[in-house]
């Protein structure tokens, strides 16, 4: 199946970086969100993103903002995905925000079109039962910022069919990008580890063991990790934390993941990370 037209759901973070994306290997992209206002924040992102990943990577064939952002069409109109061959679904995570978008995906997609949920924690079975095809949902658990990373976290959902998991290896491959597909559980295998850590450490700094700076010094010094637990919460968004953290929650009934009242009260002050301007650490 070939791949020309694809629908990107959410425009944050993660649906700015896979329009991006997609659109610099040259697909033709709709981008969908709710408001004009978060739509153009959206295009803003994309044209300084490329303009500084051409600067940055000193690469001249690298195509213009301008010639990147004429493959994207940014729409509040979902009507305008009645043609998509496939759909990168990336709301904020929140199960009745989801389950909304995949009942109104699944009333205009044509039949053949792969719904692809970018998603940290829900899990993608029962993503699946919100629509009438769940052989033809996937989870593509991108990584953040996704025109850098080249491997994505592929979930197999319990009906998600071989053949839709071709489609995506496919997807991905288009799109540059390496994929490991794992079976279905709530955080599949990144999260489930990753938002224990980072609630872990927000507890640190709750419990006034070390400040962040130094929390994320031993993971960097001590570990040799690239960033620390603070910054990739600040990197990924607070508030997508705690919704990721309430979700692993209330899908295993384990008290191990509840959320750290500290990440709770920062959500609560809008103090989202990198986003906002302010999180653990503060940005221009
Ligand atoms: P975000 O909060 O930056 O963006 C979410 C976007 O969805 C917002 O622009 C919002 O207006 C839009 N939205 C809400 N309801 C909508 C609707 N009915 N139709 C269309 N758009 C709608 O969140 P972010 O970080 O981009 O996360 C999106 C998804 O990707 C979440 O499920 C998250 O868990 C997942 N994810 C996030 C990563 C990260 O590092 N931030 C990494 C991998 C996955």
């Amino acid at each position: 199946m070939k791949i020309e037209l694809v629908g990107v759901i959410g425009a944050g973070v993660m649906g700015v970086g896979v329009a991006q994306n997609l659109a610099q290997t040259h697909h033709q992209v709709i981008l969908v969100d709710v408001s004009d206002e978060i739509l153009e924040h959206a295009k803003a992102e994309i044209y300084k993103n490329v303009r500084f990943g051409r600067m940055f990577e000193k690469s001249a064939s690298r195509e213009s903002p301008d010639e990147v952002l004429a493959r994207i069409t940014l729409t509040t109109d979902y009507s305008l995905l009645k043609d998509v061959d496939f759909v990168v679904e990336n709301v904020i995570e929140k199960w009745a925000v989801k389950e909304k978008v995949y009942a109104r995906l699944d009333d205009i997609r044509p039949e053949h079109c792969v719904l692809a949920a970018n998603t940290s924690c829900i899990s993608i079975t029962r993503i699946g039962s919100a629509t009438k095809r769940p052989d033809r949902v996937i989870g593509m658990h991108f990584m953040n910022p996704v025109p850098l990373k080249p491997t994505v976290e592929v979930i197999r959902g319990y009906h998600t069919s071989e053949e839709t998991i071709e489609i995506a290896k496919t997807f991905l491959a288009g799109m540059g990008k390496d994929c490991i597909v794992v079976n279905d559980s709530p955080g599949f295998v990144s999260n489930r580890v990753l938002m224990l850590t980072v609630n872990e450490a927000i507890y640190l700094v709750h419990d006034q063991v070390a400040s962040p700076q130094d929390i994320d010094q031993i993971f960097k010094k001590c570990f040799g990790h690239k960033i620390g637990p603070l910054e990739t919460a600040d990197l990924i968004g607070l508030d997508t934390i705690l919704y990721s953290i309430e979700v692993l929650y209330e899908s295993f009934n384990d008290s191990k993941y509840r959320p750290c009242p500290l990440l709770k009260k920062m959500v609560d002050a809008g103090l989202y990370g990198r986003k906002s301007g302010q999180g653990f650490y503060t940005y221009q």
